[in-house]
């Protein structure tokens, strides 16, 4: 009796237990239905919502165009030069996750999507909210008012005090020719021409916006060099695991370098507030920092929220002036040695104009046409950023007539424009007089190295100038060629947000 209930309880007990596993095997694949169909109902109706043209994009993982670059390190502007040619000036792609990317193409189209802000927020992935620090301070990732704010500042700021038309010549002329008198007494010997004349360009822009300076031996100079590239290789990727996991961050490599490199940004950020807050005059502003110090102080602002916002605006000025004129002018160094056509025409260029008893000055560059049409050629041949700053946009949106989804990584790809056919006829060649011809202004228009949106780069006046001083000391003063055995520049194959050269590499002599 005993043993018969026992054996019936346990009967019971299976069956309840094979019950529960039936509710739970369902409820498993309810849940599994309801979520694959409203995956496939989410992609119908984007896809009948006129999605611009582009390759097939498997479920989740995204477009095999980007599995195939993620896993051969191709070139994403060869990439974009096929599709282009495919599915015209408007691609759209998918990343991991479905992540929607918009790659639009050509002068016609690009030029459409310099003027849409709605093309142009900022990404807020947990990346790059990681990087503007989850707030809405400073300049480069910062949106709206503050972003407003933030630039009209360093627009202003950035043509006064250290940094006005005079102070710029001496602090260029004083720079540059410091540096060349290092170099020139190494005749004849291959010069890294990155390390010999990058601090040079560093310290102009710190002298006048910062009142500091740097010397090769400063370990913080390459510490931050370091972390700047790192934020730009990172960034060029469009993606991290952490963007949908985030709570990996502890474990993530890459989370934790850039933690180090922006630690070191503001910790330097830090340390220039804190000098100019010990030693401002109220009647004597100095720089930069001075005038953003007291324009808050004036306005009443609180001191806590204005201090955080000039810590970031530094680092913004950091990330986008540290490197970018230096690269600029080592780009332009490296073509025109490997062209002794276009050296001995700008020499002579140099020669007539300003001799070589005196230095430069920003009052020659109208009459050296030459000289600034190889500033262009060099712009134009090698963007410094290929993909402008990568957007993305903050709402659904149409472009062109297409539907473009909210939180579409948008690509503007600057390159097919600097390098397109039907514009320029011979892309692949180095030839400045191109700009010299009476189609020269309208030309110039499709060179947009500063970028092409309502965010172009705020600093180009000023970088167009110290690019120009510096290019006309250097070849008043020297003569270059590339060495032995090389035959053409080349960039870095590693992408980046920008474009660098693989080798720095010249001769240099004396005049
Ligand atoms: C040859 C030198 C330079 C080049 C080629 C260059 C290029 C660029 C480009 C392509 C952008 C993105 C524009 C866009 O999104 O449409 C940009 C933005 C920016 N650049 Fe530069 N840049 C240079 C020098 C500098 C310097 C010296 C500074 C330092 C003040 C600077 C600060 C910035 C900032 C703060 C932004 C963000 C602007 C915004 O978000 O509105 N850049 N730059």
């Amino acid at each position: 009796m005993w043993r018969r209930s026992a054996e019936r309880r346990a009967l019971l007990w299976r069956r309840s237990v094979a019950l529960r596993q039936v509710i739970v095997d369902m409820l498993a694949i309810s849940i599994l239905v309801i979520v694959v169909s409203a995956y496939i109902w989410k992609r119908w109706r984007s896809h009948s919502d006129k999605l611009p043209p582009g390759p097939f994009n498997i479920p989740l993982l995204g477009s095999w165009e980007f599995i195939k670059l993620y896993f051969t390190n191709g070139s994403l502007i060869e990439m974009y030069q096929r599709l282009g040619k495919r599915y015209g000036p408007v691609v759209f792609l998918r990343i991991a996750m479905d992540s929607p990317v918009v790659c639009i193409r050509g002068y016609e189209a690009l030029k459409a999507a310099s003027t849409d802000t709605r093309l142009a927020g900022m990404y807020g992935t947990f990346f790059y909210r990681f990087l503007a620090g989850f707030k809405n301070y400073g300049i480069s990732l910062a949106d709206g008012h503050n972003w407003r704010k933030g630039k009209k500042f360093l627009n202003r700021g950035l043509a006064q005090l250290g940094l006005s038309k005079e102070s710029l010549e001496a602090l260029v002329n004083e720079e540059c020719s410091k540096a060349l008198d290092e170099v020139l007494v190494r005749d004849d010997n291959v010069v890294n021409i990155e390390k010999a004349l990058g601090l040079a360009t560093t310290n102009i822009f710190f002298r006048g916006a910062y009142s500091r300076t740097y010397d090769h031996q400063d370990a913080n100079y390459w510490e931050m060099k370091e972390a700047i590239a790192t934020a730009f290789q990172t960034v060029a990727k469009l993606q991290t695991v952490l963007d949908f996991l985030p709570w990996l961050k502890p474990f993530n490599a890459t989370y934790r370098k850039m933690s180090k490199a922006l630690d070191c940004l503001y910790s330097y950020a830090d340390l220039i507030i804190n000098e100019h807050k010990a030693t401002i005059k109220e009647n004597n502003p100095r720089d930069l920092v001075d005038s953003y110090l007291l324009a808050a102080a004036n306005a009443g602002e609180d001191d806590e929220v204005s201090t955080e916002n000039l810590r970031v605006m530094i680092r913004d000025t950091l990330a986008g002036g540290l490197d970018t004129p230096s690269t600029a002018i080592v780009w332009a160094i490296l073509l025109v040695a490997a062209h002794p056509q276009v050296q001995a025409k700008l020499h002579a260029e140099l020669d007539s104009v300003i001799g070589r008893e005196r230095a430069p000055s920003l009052d020659d560059e109208k009459s050296c046409p030459y000289t600034r049409a190889v500033i262009d050629e060099t712009f134009r041949y090698f963007n410094l950023t290929p993909f402008n700053r990568h957007f993305a946009t903050q709402g659904d949106t149409t472009f062109l007539g297409y539907h473009i989804p909210a939180n579409s990584i948008i690509l503007m790809d600057l390159h097919s424009m600097q390098h397109s056919r039907e514009t320029w006829g011979d892309p692949e060649n180095f030839r400045p007089e191109r700009f010299l011809t009476e189609d020269g202004p309208r030309l110039r228009e499709h060179v947009r190295p500063f970028g092409f949106s309502a965010r172009v780069c705020p600093a180009e006046a000023y970088a167009r100038k110290v690019v120009f001083l510096f290019v006309a000391q250097m070849f008043q003063r020297a003569s270059l060629r590339l060495p032995e055995g090389v035959k053409k520049v080349a960039a870095e194959t590693t992408y980046s947000i920008t474009v660098r050269f693989e080798k720095p590499e010249v001769v240099i002599q004396a005049r």
